[in-house]
């Protein structure tokens, strides 16, 4: 096996491993925009392949997606044509004026310190014009408190990409001091390639704490809840309304920048 990230640097491995075929995320990313009639430019903040972009590109909105990865926005510009796909950074960008910024399956969490968190909500509150909003779906930090089902256990997966069969094997820990969920997946595929570890982590955000950092960068909380929304079970359907508690795996997040 070559190459550092498997899923990164396959962009079409990275959407066959985490399909959305009913293009969920970015179903509910729009009636989030339009409960609060948001403007029509957005912009998709760590965009991976496009889908999502895509999706709000088709429902007439004016859509920039910014993602760190070359091989996720070749991909996203190859495959979708209507949205301009450009590189940036989450934790500090300058990518000009928006009615929205959103920010889906967890990148926002790829903000690890609070350095990090303080660049991106610095970054959004430049790029959104008054009463702009700023819509994110990402995991929840409080699901982890006296809860260990995902932790420290490995599990495995079979797939096949191009004649190969690949198994990985996923652990998540809790790194306490750095407030950090890590993952390391082992690839061994059997081409007779070394398997390869890969590392990431993300920050363990929880609700209060957010909304500080929200509050002190000039935002209105909105929503803050734990679903229904895109990859939750049972997940969102049109026209369910947002839930109130931050009890499960994941957080949904909908704050307007304050108009003065
Ligand atoms: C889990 S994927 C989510 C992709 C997409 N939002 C979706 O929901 O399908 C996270 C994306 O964030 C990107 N990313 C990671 N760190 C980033 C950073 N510092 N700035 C911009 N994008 C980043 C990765 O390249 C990857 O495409």
């Amino acid at each position: 096996m070559t190459g550092a990230n498997l899923l990164t640097d396959h962009p079409a491995l990275y959407e066959a491993r985490f399909p959305d075929p009913d293009r969920l995320a970015g179903r509910w990313t729009e009636e989030c925009l339009r409960r609060y009639d948001a403007g029509e430019r957005v912009l998709d903040m760590g965009c991976g392949t496009g889908r999502d972009a895509a999706h709000l590109h088709s429902v007439g909105r004016e859509v920039t997606g910014a993602d760190l990865s070359e091989a996720m926005l070749a991909y996203a510009r190859d495959r979708h044509p209507g949205p301009s796909f450009v590189r940036a950074d989450l934790h500090g960008f300058d990518l000009g004026v928006f009615d929205a910024v959103v920010c889906l399956d967890s990148s926002l969490l790829y903000c690890r310190t609070n350095d990090q968190l303080d660049g991106f909500l610095a970054s959004c509150r430049r790029a959104l014009t008054p009463g702009g909003l700023l819509i994110a779906e990402m995991r929840n930090g409080a699901y982890f408190l006296g809860r260990t089902d995902l932790l420290d256990s490995p599990t495995g997966n079979t797939f096949t990409w191009q004649g190969i069969t690949y198994r990985s094997t996923t652990t998540l820990t809790v790194d306490r001091t750095a407030q950090l969920l890590r993952r390391t997946r082992v690839w061994a595929g059997d081409d007779g390639a070394p398997p390869v570890a890969q590392h990431s982590a993300w920050r363990l955000l929880f609700p209060h704490e957010l909304r500080h950092f929200l509050a002190a960068h000039g935002f209105e909380v909105l929503e803050l809840h734990d679903g229904p929304g895109p990859r939750t079970e049972p997940p969102w359907q049109e026209g369910r309304l947002p839930g109130t508690a931050t009890d499960a795996d994941r957080l949904h997040l909908v704050a307007r920048l304050h108009i003065h």
